[in-house]
């Protein structure tokens, strides 16, 4: 855990730059203050506030929190609105020839699309949608390159309150079809390809895999032509084009109430299956785009750029709902940050004169390691706010990216939230909180975040704990898709007085600081995306030539966690060449199973894995093995103690 002490250590504290925050929105620590007073005095009240003062309703709401039914909290309870109305219709007055989305290809080819372009665009694939009979609280699931067509996808769903459920590009074929009948989706929204540094990724024939391997809810797939390459199969799939071409230019929004789900996206957690997380309409968008407007004090004449793509929560929050409901500009990239070379995202600051940059702790320490001279060549002086997702950051790589990225001048957001969460939940206001490098610093106004022992009693500074939220929020998860009993068993454990259960454990400095130590779960985070070992256990023992497997996470200098396997095959170990081509043939097996991010990046083989005596898998001790540790301390209750050499490789 070097991260980890190194960040006990950390005693540097960079205050506001006064440049900064003379032009912020929150430009002061007495300001942030009041925010806090302002919620801690009258909860309700606070929120009612932003809601009014971020999101357009088209029926005002009477209840902001109903708390009768807890944990299924609902907010903003007789209001009604549309998503797309919020990041499209009400700019249109004054913003329609503003720029909403630079989009650069992998290929550097770039793409401006208007506010009101993009209004026609999601009008028209609102119409086709119709057309093909999706209609409110229908399932829509998105499999897309991160092209501006994913986000109108989006949209076009949200107008007309069909529920879409956006699966990363990078998921593969089973993954992809699991998610889908999960939703019980009738629509699959896709391309015939997308591009990745140089590579083609055969989204369309992912779909059809899927489909094939069973997905009888499946009617239609829509397929955008981004590679002009698709091959159509005659009842099922039609073209972008076609379904959009000469629709109405117009289609009345369908106002749905805050409570309607806005989306589904899946997540991995302890056990084999992800869950689908279930966000309402109302309460995501106001913390969406309070916190762009906060956080990143994203203003008019930004240019913003968050590198996640749409398949993760980021993309939902912090690319298409968020930064359109403020209104701004923003830049949307295709590809990867190594291609064609590592400073493509330095070299694109500069081309699009970016002015707030969001990106991921593993891509800073990837970057980083290529030396200062990279972004040297690029002109980074538009840059004037940094913000960081997904991972503890180091604070060598928050230094480099202060030092080097933001020369020194700005401020850093280091952001903690989770899918679940919906939005920011501790950051930095940067034009207010002195920031620490390592730590997401203080919970934002409005949210109620505690470090609890496993009886839920708050625990005092410097001690390890688990962090908790402990009141409601706007954007917080509704329910898991199909599962509520599994919502209320990982989220509001009976032993925690009703207080929303991260998944992290924590520790608050002598000011109040939030340091976060990692997953208490069996939850990895692997370049900042959450992966479950058991899910790629179940990947594993998939095959028909493995009987048991365990898999642990070791730390790793650029991915923050690599996957590590522990494999028992049936029949002899493999040894040698014939271990190798297991690994080889197994990492390609988890690769279709669930996606490349997944692979383990070790496989070990052993007789048997550590166990307890009562078949328990010792993963503890499987961890240190990981790292090349024997276990020191007890391994009394371990059943067969041998098996820890074999599996080291001694
Ligand atoms: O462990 C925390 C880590 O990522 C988890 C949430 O993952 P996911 O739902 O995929 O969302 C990622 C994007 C919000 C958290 O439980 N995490 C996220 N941001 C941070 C973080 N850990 C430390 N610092 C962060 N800023």
């Amino acid at each position: 855990m070097n991260n980890l002490e190194s960040i006990l250590t950390e005693n540097r504290v960079f205050p506001p730059n006064p440049a900064f925050a003379a032009k912020a929105r929150i430009g002061s620590r007495a300001a942030y203050d009041a925010l806090v007073a302002e919620a801690n005095s009258d909860y309700e009240g606070f929120w009612a506030r932003l809601a009014r003062e971020f999101v357009t309703w088209d029926t005002p709401f009477s209840t902001v929190l109903d708390e009768s039914n807890a944990p299924h909290y609902r907010w903003f309870t007789e209001g009604k609105l549309n998503a797309s109305v919020n990041c499209i219709d009400r700019h249109l007055p004054t913003k329609a020839s503003k720029i909403a989305i630079i989009a650069e290809a992998d290929d550097g080819s770039v793409r401006e699309i208007t506010y009101q372009q993009l209004h026609d665009q999601v009008v028209a694939l609102a119409n086709g949608l119709k057309s093909l009979g999706i209609t409110q609280g229908d399932r829509v699931v998105i499999y897309m390159p991160m092209i501006p067509e994913a986000s109108i996808a989006m949209l076009a769903c949200a107008r007309i309150g069909a529920i879409h459920s956006v699966v990363f590009g990078g998921f593969s074929a089973e993954a992809l079809r699991d998610r889908i009948n999960d939703t019980g989706a009738r629509l699959v929204i896709t391309a015939d390809g997308g591009m990745r540094g140089g590579r083609m990724v055969p989204l369309k024939a992912a779909v059809d895999k899927a489909i094939e391997n069973g997905c009888p809810n499946i009617e239609q797939v829509v397929v955008f032509e981004r590679l002009g390459n698709a091959t159509l199969m005659a009842e099922r799939d039609i073209t972008w084009s076609a379904l959009t071409a000469g629709q109405p230019t117009t289609c009345p929004p369908v106002m749905v109430d805050a409570e309607h789900p806005l989306f589904l996206l899946y997540t991995s957690g302890s056990t084999g299956k992800p869950k689908g997380v279930q966000h309402a309409t109302g309460g995501f968008l106001v913390n969406a785009a309070m916190t762009n407007a906060w956080v990143f004090d994203l203003n008019d004449d930004d240019v913003y750029w968050c590198t996640a793509d749409v398949g993760w929560i980021t993309g939902h929050s912090y690319v298409t709902y968020g930064p359109m409901a403020l209104g701004v500009t923003q830049v949307m990239f295709e590809g990867i940050p190594s291609y064609p070379d590592g400073g493509r995202f330095w070299q694109m600051i500069e081309r699009h004169k970016v002015s707030v940059f969001y990106t991921a702790p593993t891509a800073i320490r990837a970057l980083m390691k290529l030396g200062d001279e990279v972004p040297a060549k690029s002109d980074l002086s538009s840059l004037r706010l940094l913000g960081t997702v997904g991972e503890p950051i180091n604070p060598e790589a928050w230094m480099w990216y202060h030092r080097v990225i933001g020369g020194e001048r700005c401020p850093i957001a280091d952001t903690w939230w989770q899918t679940e969460t919906g939005a920011h939940m501790i950051a930095p206001l940067p034009g207010a909180i002195a920031t620490k490098p390592g730590s997401c610093t203080l919970p934002l106004p409005g949210i109620m975040a505690a470090i609890v022992n496993d009886e839920g009693e708050l625990i005092g500074p410097n001690q390890g704990g688990n962090l908790v939220i402990t009141r409601p929020w706007p954007s917080m998860i509704r329910t898991i898709w199909g599962d509520d009993a599994r919502f209320q068993r990982s989220y509001f454990p009976e032993k925690l007085k009703g207080y929303y259960l991260a998944g992290d454990s924590a520790r608050r400095d002598n000011e109040g600081y939030f340091w976060i130590m990692g997953r208490i779960d069996d939850v990895l985070n692997v370049s900042g995306h959450r992966l479950g070992t058991m899910e790629i256990e179940s990947a594993l023992v998939a095959h028909p030539l493995v009987a048991e497997a365990a898999v642990v996470g070791k730390p790793h200098e650029i991915k923050g966690e690599s996957i590590v396997a522990f494999v028992v095959c049936k029949g002899d170990r493999p040894e040698g060449v014939a271990a190798e081509a297991m690994v080889k043939t197994l990492r390609d097996w988890v690769a279709e199973q669930i996606g490349p991010i997944a692979k383990p990046d070790e496989i070990r083989f052993g007789d048997n894995l550590p166990k307890t005596r009562s078949g328990k898998i010792m993963r503890r001790l499987l961890r240190g093995i990981a790292k090349g540790e024997l276990p020191e301390g007890d391994v009394s209750t371990l059943e067969n103690p041998a098996i820890l050499e074999q599996l080291l490789g001694k």
